[in-house]
């Protein structure tokens, strides 16, 4: 408990009694420290104090780094410490969708040089203790699974060390009350808007709950020389009196309207039905086996093919090659303008599948540039995936797969760039900064990133990029600002897939969700679900195809063309509409229901998949007592009063994980037509 003021000598001197907006080290506020710069004559304590605020139109933008875009005014903070320290704060505010954002820029006002050593993009103070912690963990082929705990005094935290947020954590958590649930109680959300190591902090003290979001402290020193500034990533925040379904839907819209870009973003323009090569063939195959396996693609409906790893010079598995971006002959005896041209011919658009960020020790360009791979100057660099990653930090490495990557995509119109990543950063180092300077290293690898994928869009307006790190391990609010779809997992198995998908929702809309029906039994979990239920997913993501196509009788692929039809009929439903989870998904994946409704509510597409499907009534929520419903494939008419309360009657199915998918179309209601 504080303590009543009264009893205090001197309100005024503790500060961690004190809810505060930008909380600095060393000066009393005895939380847990995360901004700590460190002057020259070596004090690591901060002494900011309100200097100026001012509103400014438009909403900011911040130089090199994604941020939200849109939007309203600008509430902008000057904070000085005079030491020789300032720091901006930016507020965004989003009215549309809820949203605030904050970016905070660090200035040395000083004559001498100072080091910061560990800044916050945002710290929030809540008055109150008993809130719940939500984040969204686990690993390879099993992404985002939500975590729900109440706070215990201390720390707890998220983050990575891995130089991107890697499959084990989420660079976003929710705060809610006790009693908060899908469609009712308060939650507070946060996403940091990076794709580096970074941290997200809760912490319970004797004053409320701190919530604390940026770049992971660990390897991070910045020298700012005096003049200089530090800009922070974006954080994002949402507040929501309906449970976290409330919130979901601020930050659908906020990334849908305000994160994805121009021609991708909100519905502007359809996204193709694509067939990848990875799951049908890995690294088999040839021009034929390609042209073969487009062509079924066609007849199911694709009209985007992917060809997936495997392409480039000498690729045959994944000891070699990465780096030199050059078609193989050997598979490719026309080069990417043949095959492009062919697939074309096929009444088909062509995408890339290129890993830039990655070099084989067994390539031409790791045999020319050993130095232009992270490593540590008299250690062994470690191998991860028999590969290393480019320094990303040095502009000469960047402008080589620059050069390497625009003479591929000029010389045929490559419509789609897969551009993954599949190893976390180690052995961090770089051969081009002085040794005081290592601890910038990771961040400007990011930005680094961030920088080509920038210059690939400004050169490419019109390319559909898909970022992906071994499925979902850099799946953030920053990779969204340049690519509007990631790869969710590498886990396509639909069962697994409901639970990944939904932990993924809390943030993200289902248009930005990588997903494709694959081959049963599922390559990696070896399990039978049905193609109903793997529609069903596929339609709740990005949908397209990842299997052996040309296994398939023509009957099969006319059943899957009859989905593709269906996906692209929906498309405006389904990329815009608010997604409501009707019966969550548990851990042990037994069933889900779910529901996609236009904002209008005259559309809904309603999913179902696994053990829900008993034969059981589905109440649906959202349904407009005053009107009624059809189904127009099945010619079935509800009456929206039964739909909210008795329910929606389900099918009972046999079979392994079977799945459900049933469009509903409001007719207009009495009112309307008068
Ligand atoms: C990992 C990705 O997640 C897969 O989809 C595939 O592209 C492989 N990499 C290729 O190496």
């Amino acid at each position: 408990m504080p303590l009543p003021a009264d009893l205090h000598p001197d309100p005024g001197c503790w500060p961690d009694q004190l809810p505060q907006e930008w909380p600095a080290s060393g000066l009393g506020d005895n939380r847990a420290p995360f901004f700590v710069p460190q002057f020259a004559d070596g004090t690591e304590a901060a002494d900011l104090r309100f200097a100026a605020a001012e509103v400014l139109p438009g909403k900011y933008s911040l130089l090199g780094l994604p941020a939200f875009w849109g939007g309203g005014e600008t509430l902008k903070v000057t904070l000085t410490d005079p030491a020789g320290l300032t720091v901006y704060l930016y507020y965004g505010v989003f009215e549309d969708c809820d949203l605030i954002t904050r970016a905070a820029v660090l200035e040395n006002t000083g004559t001498k040089p100072l080091t910061l050593h560990g800044v916050p993009s945002a710290v929030v103070d809540f008055a109150r203790k008993d809130l719940d912690f939500i984040t969204f963990d686990g690993e390879w082929a099993a992404e985002r699974t939500p975590h729900r705990a109440p706070l215990r005094p201390g720390v707890q935290s998220v983050g990575s060390v891995g130089g991107i947020p890697l499959h084990y954590h989420t660079p976003f958590a929710i705060l809610c009350a006790p009693d908060a649930g899908e469609a009712t109680g308060e939650a507070w959300g946060a996403a940091l808007v990076y794709s580096g190591n970074y941290r997200v902090q809760a912490e319970l003290n004797a004053a409320g709950v701190r919530l604390a979001l940026g770049i992971e402290p660990y390897h991070f020193h910045w020298t700012l020389a005096p003049g200089e500034r530090f800009t922070a990533p974006e954080a994002a925040f949402a507040y929501s009196a309906g449970g976290y379904g409330g919130l979901r839907r601020c930050f659908h819209n906020a990334i849908r309207r305000h994160l994805l870009r121009a021609p991708w973003r909100d519905m502007a323009r359809p996204r193709p039905v694509l067939l990848n090569s990875w799951e049908a063939c890995y690294f088999a195959f040839d021009e034929a086996k390609l042209l073969e396996l487009a062509a079924a693609g066609k007849k199911a409906g694709a009209d985007l093919f992917v060809v997936d790893d495997g392409w480039f010079k000498g690729r045959s598995d994944t000891t070699s090659s990465l780096g030199d971006w050059v078609a193989d002959p050997a598979k490719l005896p026309g080069g990417i303008p043949g095959l492009c041209k062919k697939i074309n011919a096929l009444g088909m658009a062509l995408g890339l599948w290129v890993e830039p960020e990655a070099v084989s020790p067994d390539s031409d360009l790791c045999r020319a540039h050993p130095d232009w791979a992270l490593h540590i100057p008299g250690r062994e660099t470690l191998a991860i995936r028999h590969q290393y990653t480019l320094d990303f930090s040095r502009a000469d490495v960047r402008e080589n797969i620059w050069q390497q990557l625009t003479a591929v995509l000029d010389s045929a119109p490559i419509r789609y760039l897969k551009w993954d990543m599949n190893r976390s950063l180690a052995n961090v180092y770089s051969a081009a900064l002085p040794t005081a300077r290592q601890g910038e290293v990771y961040h400007r690898y990011v930005l680094g990133v961030y920088e080509l994928q920038e210059r690939l869009l400004a050169r490419y307006p019109d390319l559909l990029l898909e970022n992906c790190a071994s499925g979902g391990a850099r799946f953030d609010c920053g990779m969204l600002f340049y690519s509007p779809q990631i790869w969710t997992s590498d886990n396509t198995d639909a069962r697994d897939r409901m639970l990944i998908q939904y932990g993924t929702s809390f943030l993200c809309p289902p248009c930005v969700m990588g997903a494709h029906i694959s081959a049963v039994p599922n390559h990696i979990t070896r399990r039978e679900t049905s193609l109903a239920a793997r529609a069903a997913l596929a339609l709740t993501g990005t949908f397209g195809y990842e299997l052996d196509l040309t296994a398939f009788d023509e009957k099969t692929l006319s059943e899957l063309a009859v989905w593709s039809a269906f996906y692209r009929a929906h498309g405006e439903l389904l990329r815009g509409g608010d997604l409501y989870w009707l019966c969550p998904p548990d851990t042990e994946k037994r069933g889900a229901a779910w529901a996609i409704v236009t904002p209008d509510g005259s559309e809904a597409m309603v999913f179902a998949a696994g053990e829900v499907l008993d034969g059981r009534s589905l109440p649906l929520p959202f349904a407009d007592t005053q009107a009624d419903y059809t189904a127009p494939d099945h010619g079935q008419t509800f009456a929206g009063t039964a739909l909210r309360t008795a329910g929606l009657p389900l099918p009972a199915c046999e079979g392994d994980f079977p799945g459900f998918v049933l469009w509903l179309r409001k007719e207009e209601t009495a009112k309307e037509k008068a």
